[in-house]
């Protein structure tokens, strides 16, 4: 990487890693909505995957703003969430019901990584005066927010299923899944 010296240079690192953490998961979102057994947390995977192709469409609008063209340079922080999953699912061979309960752990620290991502980029345009790329930033970063509550609830829903189906929550009665479901 040539040296980086002004934020112009910075914001520009940045954006190329967010790129590159994107189209990441334009790959790994699919994956996760076969992974799930929980229909809302796989219905929560595809919607998002669709909201994640408009961050990618986002970001190039923003290289083009600012007269750049988008080379993702990789981003070990979305390579270490997605290795986190990866390895995981191959040395724990979790129950369909801690692997989406490990699921939505996983989803939720990648919003917060984009999140934190995506709000350090909206300061620096801003900072640069760049208003087309805030508000095409400021998007992204309110629909990695709305997904990040909406995993969050999804989240607390499954463990106390799960905590109710291995009759460990005392409420409902040790049984299947399902009845614990039917009850919320
Ligand atoms: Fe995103
Ligand atoms: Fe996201």
């Amino acid at each position: 990487m040539p040296a980086v010296t002004s934020p112009e240079q910075l914001f520009e690192h940045e954006l190329q890693d967010m790129y590159y953490a994107e189209k990441t998961l334009t790959k790994v979102l699919p994956k996760l909505a076969e992974e799930a057994s929980d229909r809302e947390l796989s219905r929560a995977f595809t919607s998002h995957l669709k909201q994640t192709e408009g961050h990618v469409a986002n970001l190039e609008k923003v290289f083009r703003a600012i007269g750049k063209t988008p080379p993702a340079t990789p981003c070990p922080g979305i390579e270490g969430i997605k290795k986190e999953h990866d390895e995981f699912i191959e040395s724990s061979s979790p129950s369909t019901e801690m692997l989406d309960a490990f699921l939505t752990g996983a989803a939720a620290r990648a919003e917060h990584y984009e999140i934190a991502a995506y709000t350090g980029l909206v300061s620096q345009a801003r900072a640069l005066k760049e208003r087309e790329a805030v508000e095409l930033l400021q998007e992204n970063l309110k629909q990695e927010k709305d997904a990040l509550k909406k995993v969050e609830t999804i989240s607390k829903r499954i463990l106390k299923e799960a905590n109710g189906s291995t009759g460990n929550g005392g409420r409902v009665p040790s049984g299947s899944r399902q009845s614990a479901r039917t009850r919320s």
